[in-house]
């Protein structure tokens, strides 16, 4: 065994394997992952070249299909999350589509939770539909729902967990029980748990989905996704779709994540802390009318989380005393937290989920999922966390 792989005979811990996993030094030995930005790939012979083709010789083609950036990209996530295989996207909604629609047919149906952030809403309500397959949207947190929903063509469960924006937990491991007595597979998107702080695989989860774009790059830089799960799911389903319609992730973007990778337990830790801080300033606080944290005791589903999350997460969604005006006068006055829409970046970043990622529902499915116009959500970065505060509080005063 060279000095350079690590060792085989015990187990290393998340943050270990996030720096040195899937390491593959060229002949020049660099310490910083090399970036094979290239598209082809050449072959010594034309020979070669059938032999990758027919499967013979495992190589490299072309980066629509794969490319070594990529792979070790995949290669961390895949043992960060307890995958067998995986694939990465240009996006987490190429991620969310490819990993619903590469198993689907015509005829096939889709149970959904209905709290979904807005884009992945439009794929189970609207796209998948448009093509034949139709959905039924579920309370997430009603069990009985999601058994209800199962028809004899069900062949997908979806779920968000916590849930954007409201934070609503559903129990993983039930829900993939009812998805399996029914036949069907259970996909989660885990981006607001983080991979560091929830394995929905371990809980029964059949596949997993994220926005890499999120803590995952952490950084606010680029657009990145990747679908997780066994080696069947991969090679039966998503190994084909991926490389015949290309929703495939660029060298570079895989570079910079891959690198990313490699400070994401450090920085979900301190978002975390800084997160119950700020979560705890608001909770107590006359001018806020409901705050919701999953790492207080006050949350609707605290046993649920303790089971299935290893910590509280990085975002808070409350609710200013007032409607749109006053969400807008507290926004407005916030200095170092930025409005933005995006989450999980070393910035703060404050959403107004109604007038934003969620403006596309209706106003009645937004009352259905919890979304009021005085909602807010809270995605806690790395500044200092009485920074943090002082901005929040001083913001508070203009509501
Ligand atoms: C829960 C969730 N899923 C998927 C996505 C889509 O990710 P991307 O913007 O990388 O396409 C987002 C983006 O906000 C999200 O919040």
């Amino acid at each position: 065994m060279s000095r350079m792989s690590l060792p085989a005979d015990r187990p290393l811990r998340d943050a270990t394997r996030l720096i040195h996993e899937a390491e593959a030094r060229s002949g020049y030995g660099e310490m910083s992952e090399a970036l094979y930005l290239t598209s082809g790939y050449a072959y010594d012979t034309m020979e070669a070249a059938e032999a990758r083709f027919d499967g013979r010789d495992p190589g490299y083609i072309y980066s629509r299909f794969s490319n070594p950036t990529v792979t070790t990209f995949e290669k961390r996530m895949i043992a960060l999350e307890g995958a067998e295989a995986a694939r990465a996207t240009a996006s987490g909604m190429a991620a969310v589509t490819a990993s619903m629609l590469c198993q689907l047919k015509t005829g096939d149906h889709v149970v959904s939770a209905k709290a979904l952030f807005g884009s992945c809403r439009y794929v189970v309500e609207d796209l998948l539909p448009r093509f034949g397959m139709p959905s039924t949207l579920v309370d997430g947190a009603d069990l009985d729902q999601w058994r209800a929903a199962v028809t004899p063509r069900t062949k997908v469960f979806f779920l968000e967990s916590p849930t954007n924006p409201t934070l609503e937990v559903y129990d993983i491991e039930a829900i993939a029980k009812i998805a399996h007595e029914a036949g069907a597979l259970l996909v989660v998107d885990n981006v607001f748990a983080t991979p560091i702080l929830q394995k929905p695989l371990k809980l029964g989860a059949d596949v997993v989905v994220y926005s890499a774009t999120k803590h995952i790059d952490g950084q606010g830089r680029m657009l990145g996704g990747i679908v997780l799960g066994s080696e069947k799911f991969v090679m039966d389903h998503l190994h084909t779709f991926m490389r015949q319609t290309g929703p495939s992730m660029s060298p570079y973007n895989a570079w910079v994540l891959a690198k990313g990778l490699e400070t994401l337990s450090l920085r979900v830790e301190r978002m975390q802390e800084s997160a119950g801080r700020v979560a705890d300033f608001l909770a107590g606080h006359p001018k806020v009318k409901k705050l919701t944290y999953c790492g207080r005791p006050d949350h609707p589903q605290a046993d649920l989380v303790k089971r299935q999350m290893a910590g509280g997460g990085t975002l808070a969604t409350f609710a200013v005393d007032g409607g749109k005006a006053e969400a807008f006068r507290f926004g407005n006055a916030l200095r170092v937290v930025k409005i933005s829409n995006n989450l999980g970046d070393a910035k703060s970043i404050l959403t107004h989920p109604a007038t934003t990622t969620h403006q596309r529902l209706s106003p009645q499915d937004r009352a259905a999922v919890g979304i009021t116009d005085a909602t807010l959500r809270l995605s806690v970065g790395l500044e200092h966390a009485d920074d943090l505060l002082e901005d929040v509080e001083t913001a508070l005063k203009a509501v």
